[in-house]
């Protein structure tokens, strides 16, 4: 439809329907198994609002979409068909790691992949928006939806960022197997104080600009069609109900054009957070601010016609949202087909099909993280004695807490992955413990969370007598998936208590433990590190997890994943972030000087830095080599290293460029991100990698909060993770 249709479609609609535009139903508004993926709010509506309604969410029946949108086309006036929204976060049917690991793959083309398929099922399933990619930057590894997140790092968000954005949206909305994208949180909710969900951010400027705003412009650039508000307060000012937020820097700074989606429930919530008296007060806030639609409450509904009537809101800021959403229809499409891909012979030739259960298997694979290994993986195949101990031996739900589609029977366990990749060893599976502890009350999205398959008070001896029997234990040990994702801050980082003594039990008894552990955030491996020969961060990696966990350790593809967040020596350290500033007072390493920037009773140090993580081989770097050591605005200057596979497997090698500024008008981080390439090499073979510095990487809010570059010296990093001291020196020229 043409744009002067859709203001002719628009001046012809009434106010109410107009407000319903603006309103989005929960799926339970629609069928009786509804998913919620928020608290039920109280909406005393009749048929005729609910006709008027723009848009759902969480409703994933294809058959049940396509009832739904023909009653809706018939029913609302002027035959507007509703937008079919939902979480697909890692995926639809097939089910990719949680975006944390895909982070670790440091691979935003495949990440890409992964959105592309998820698309490709989603639309075929009748589905039109995803509430996808959260691009929030972690810190604190507390917060459970760190798990959604690609981890603590703008620049590499703002790659996955933007790719994908472009993953889900293809070139054209239009195009088949394309959805919309809707980037969240706006903005900083993943910096809430103490890592407590929900939790008040207290942030400054500076580093909300310089730090958390990168990875939403990065979306918004990329062409992401919704940006969803947050649940936070900034500056004491809920983001939902944020006017500066919304429209001078979403809007005007950022230059966001399309719709803006309060979080679920987020307007109401403007009332328990204490900045608005009432429910029209709240709908008045976030209608200023600029929010488009009113998720999961009737606020807007019921508030909106009455504020314009009052003369308090004028009736062109609801068109000028309606018009948004009109459009973002009509760039899907959807007034010429309603139903978009809907195609349920398409839903299931796609699904989990082989070609996307590749890509999901290379994805997981690519992103679990080799912590430790001493000479014990790869392991041969050979006859020999396996267990394979702990609570996820033979989990099927490796898929996080955000996979509203994953189905257990469609996984692959790590039980099933070891026995498809050997069939010669002997194999003893036991679970030892279980996943939850003892008095353990867990929900998740569908309600009580129960442990599956509960073991025996015997479990424990089966599993110690089980070791003493193993040439080598594979422990397979994490949390619940729902420890983490929304709702799911912890103030414990280590793993849960009965795990932390079947893993003491066994690796007494077995000095051979290769420890497995799956979570959705960083865990405080300490004691599983200390014990264990060997430990490989799984993540929860989806539909193939158990294949690509035996693809690693079995040596068929080189574990190449490296640490897209910090993972802490202990749970005091958090929040924790490689790029982290200098003290007047930095610790040297002199325990007798107390007057220095420390703890008394940990190190400083993280147990695993950012973009740490091994592989079967092992690489030498030369020194950085520079073009030259003087640049200026116009110029550019070329870092390069040669890197040399010196270990006796072929190898992929992340190689990481990172730069500091050393003396600037503000306190600039030790070190940032800003580069890196993976490198396949065979053993002996090496190659030399470059990265072009210019000015542009320079810059930073200044002293007086321009973004700008200043005269000085630099230094410049190359190696394989952000502790690298492999550095050269160049200086910038302002004239
Ligand atoms: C609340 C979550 O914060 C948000 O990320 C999600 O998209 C909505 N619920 C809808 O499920």
């Amino acid at each position: 439809m043409e744009r002067m249709k859709l203001i002719e479609l628009l001046n012809d609609m009434s106010l109410e329907e107009k407000i319903g535009q603006l309103v989005q139903l929960s799926s339970n508004f629609y069928e009786d198994e509804a998913v919620l993926t928020g608290p039920a709010m109280e909406f005393g509506i009749g048929e005729a609002e609910i006709n008027h309604a723009g848009s759902t969410l969480s409703i994933f029946d294809p058959k049940i979409i396509k009832q739904i949108q023909e009653n809706a086309v018939k029913k609302q006036p002027h035959n507007i068909p509703l937008l079919f929204m939902a979480d697909i976060i890692n995926g639809y049917k097939t089910i990719f790691p949680i975006p944390l690991a895909q982070g670790c793959t440091f691979q935003p083309e495949l990440a890409k992949k992964c959105a592309e398929v998820s698309a490709k099922e989603a639309s075929a399933g009748g589905l039109h928006v995803t509430f996808s990619p959260m691009v929030d930057l972690v810190r604190d590894a507390r917060w459970g939806r760190v798990m959604e997140s690609t981890g603590e790092d703008k620049y590499l968000n703002s790659l996955f960022a933007a790719a994908i954005v472009q993953g889900y949206q293809g070139k054209d909305l239009k195009d088949k197997g394309s959805i919309a994208s809707c980037v969240k949180h706006f903005a900083a909710y993943g910096a809430p104080t103490a890592g407590k969900e929900y939790n008040n951010v207290e942030l400054s400027l500076r580093s909300l600009k310089e730090d958390y705003l990168p990875a939403y412009q990065a979306a918004i650039d990329a062409g992401v069609s919704m940006v969803m508000t947050s649940f936070n307060t900034l500056d004491r000012i809920p983001a939902t109900g944020n006017k500066w937020l919304m429209q001078d820097v979403l809007r005007k700074q950022i230059g966001f054009e399309g719709v803006v989606i309060s979080d679920w429930a987020a307007i109401e919530e403007l009332i328990t957070q204490g900045v608005a008296q009432d429910k029209e007060e709240a709908a008045q806030l976030a209608m200023v601010a600029g929010v488009d639609i009113d998720m999961a409450t009737n606020v807007y509904i019921k508030n909106l016609k009455r504020l314009i009537e009052k003369g308090i809101l004028n009736e062109t800021q609801i068109d000028e949202a309606v018009l948004r959403i009109l459009t973002l229809k009509n760039e899907l499409g959807l007034f010429e087909n309603p139903y978009k891909d809907l195609d349920i012979e398409e839903y299931s030739r796609y699904n989990l099909c082989p070609e996307h259960r590749k890509i999901a298997r290379k994805a997981a694979a690519d992103s679990m993280v080799l912590l430790k290994n001493d000479a014990i993986l790869p392991l041969k195949k050979k006859e020999q004695c396996i267990a394979l101990i702990g609570p996820y031996a033979e989990e099927m739900h490796l898929y996080g807490a955000w996979s509203l589609l994953g189905e257990d029977s469609n996984t692959i366990s790590l039980k099933s992955g070891m026995e498809l990749a050997d069939a010669d060893n002997e194999l003893l599976c036991v679970k030892g413990v279980n996943l939850l502890s003892e008095k353990e009350t867990l929900y998740g999205f569908k309600g009580l969370v129960s442990e599956s398959n509960p073991v025996t008070k015997d479990a424990m001896k089966e599993a110690i007598k089980a070791a003493q029997k193993a040439d080598i234990v594979i422990l397979a040990l994490g949390e619940h998936a729902y420890h983490s994702g929304e709702g799911g801050s912890k103030a414990d980082l280590r793993l849960p208590k009965q795990q932390r003594e079947l893993f003491k039990a066994v690796s007494q008894v077995n000095k051979n433990c290769i420890s497995i552990i799956f979570s959705g955030r960083p865990m405080d491996l300490r004691e599983i590190a200390e014990g264990s020969k060997s430990v490989l961060q799984a993540w929860f990696p989806g539909s193939e997890g158990g294949n690509a966990i035996a693809d690693l350790l079995y040596g068929i593809v080189s574990p190449s994943g490296r640490l897209a967040m910090t993972f802490p020596y202990s749970t005091g350290q958090v929040p924790i972030h490689y790029d982290h500033f200098n003290t007047g007072r930095p610790f040297n390493g002199d325990h007798k000087n107390r007057f220095q920037s420390k703890y008394l009773d940990i190190p400083n140090e993280p147990l695993y830095p950012f973009g740490y993580g091994l592989g079967y081989t092992k690489f030498s770097y030369s020194e950085v080599k520079l073009s030259k050591t003087n640049m200026n605005k116009q110029d550019t200057l070329t870092a390069s290293v040669v890197v040399k596979n010196i270990g006796e497997h072929e190898g992929i090698e992340t190689v990481q460029f990172y730069l500091q500024d050393q003396k600037a008008s503000v306190v600039r981080p030790v070190r940032e991100l800003k580069g890196f390439q993976r490198v396949f090499l065979q053993p002996a073979e090496s190659a030399e990698i470059k990265f072009e510095i210019s000015e542009d990487m320079l810059r930073f809010y200044n002293y007086n909060m321009d973004y700008t570059s200043e005269e000085g010296t630099f230094l410049v990093f190359i190696g394989e993770n952000s502790t690298t001291m492999n550095q050269a020196e160049f200086k910038l020229q302002l004239c």
